[in-house]
């Protein structure tokens, strides 16, 4: 068999060299029903499929240049060559790029910083897309979410804007492992950010992941959360049933994160007040309020509730960071 990286090279247009900049936006994206767990590391294919809301303008915005040499700025601070950030995103462009070109990068991220959701998810999809952008590309967007998807997992997801669907595939090469927008963005449905802690995580996702996959008992039934949750998540985006939907996320996030615990040495991204806030929750919950939370690879909270509720909800939690879904204007 052709090794899988090279045969989606292969699949690469000829490079137009004679632009020498390109532009992208790409939205950051939350996971209603969650990725957790590789079935390959290198070609980051997923165990199980996941579904995602995409963050409209709070995302990645990329500028690249032709340059003399590789340099990468974030929020207009220089990114020293030998950090972990420079070289993941260098790595990544060349499996892409002209092997003789070298960039230059301007990264701004639009997701508040306070909102601890600079994510990775957003900047991979926006460098592919702006690769797209300098060479004249105008790829197919299944193979647009897998290049992303090499960058990270997660990426593959926010090529697209709205409510969006990363099938897992079941094919080595990971040909069938792409996302698909599912629904556009319905107007109700909000999410808010509840941050505990900006500081780092303790462990990245992907160490995380791959110690859960090889050292959590509990990791044998997360398969069949998700079968029982991607469905019933996919439905109730289409349905607009809000509480199906808050309900089976929580679950969701929940599940994934009592699997981390459960690994060896555990994986515990909760602060105290991560549980304070899911106890205040429930409680308004309990109250009548329809208030939901889900939980990624660290101790924020994003809650999830409809327009109708929006006023008691920041009544409840006045630090809430709102985010406005609505597509890049
Ligand atoms: O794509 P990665 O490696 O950053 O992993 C993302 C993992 C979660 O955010 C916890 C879940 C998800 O589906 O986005």
């Amino acid at each position: 068999m052709t090794d899988p990286i090279q045969h989606i090279q292969s699949l690469l247009p000829p490079r137009n060299t004679r632009r020498d900049t390109g532009e992208a936006y790409a939205p950051a994206n939350i996971a209603l029903c969650k990725y957790w767990g590789k079935r390959d590391t290198r070609l980051k294919l997923p165990v199980t499929g996941s579904l995602s809301v995409s963050l409209g303008a709070h995302g990645t915005r990329m500028t690249l240049r032709r340059a003399e040499a590789d340099a990468l700025t974030l929020n207009g601070e220089a990114v020293a060559p030998d950090s972990r950030t420079f070289r993941r995103l260098f790595a990544f462009l060349d499996l892409i790029r002209d092997p003789a070109h070298r960039l230059a990068i301007e990264s701004h991220n639009t997701i508040p910083i306070a909102a601890g959701l600079a994510s990775s998810a957003s900047a991979f999809a926006c460098a592919v897309k702006a690769l797209e952008s300098l060479y004249a590309w105008n790829l197919p967007p299944q193979l647009r979410s897998i290049l992303a998807r090499l960058g990270s997992g997660s990426a593959s997801r926010s090529v697209f804007e709205g409510f969006v669907e990363w099938h897992a595939g079941s094919s080595p090469d990971g040909m069938d492992s792409f996302a698909e927008p599912l629904a556009p963005v319905w107007p109700e449905f909000r999410i808010g950010i509840l941050t505990v802690s900006e500081a780092p995580k303790p462990v990245g996702s992907t160490e995380a992941m791959e110690r859960t996959v090889r050292t959590a008992p509990l990791y044998e039934a997360w398969p069949k959360q998700v079968e029982h949750d991607l469905p019933r998540i996919r439905r109730a985006v289409l349905d607009h049933d809000f509480i199906t939907l808050g309900e089976t996320a929580e679950h969701n996030a929940l599940a994934m994160h009592a699997t981390m615990i459960g690994s060896w040495p555990p994986v515990i991204y909760w602060l105290p007040e991560t549980t304070a806030h899911l106890h205040s929750v429930h409680r308004l919950r309990a109250e009548g309020l329809p208030v939901f939370a889900t939980l990624d690879a660290g101790p924020n909270l994003k809650l999830l509730y409809t327009a109708e509720h929006e006023a008691d909800v920041l009544r409840n939690f006045p630090m809430l960071i709102q985010i406005d879904q609505n597509p890049t204007p």
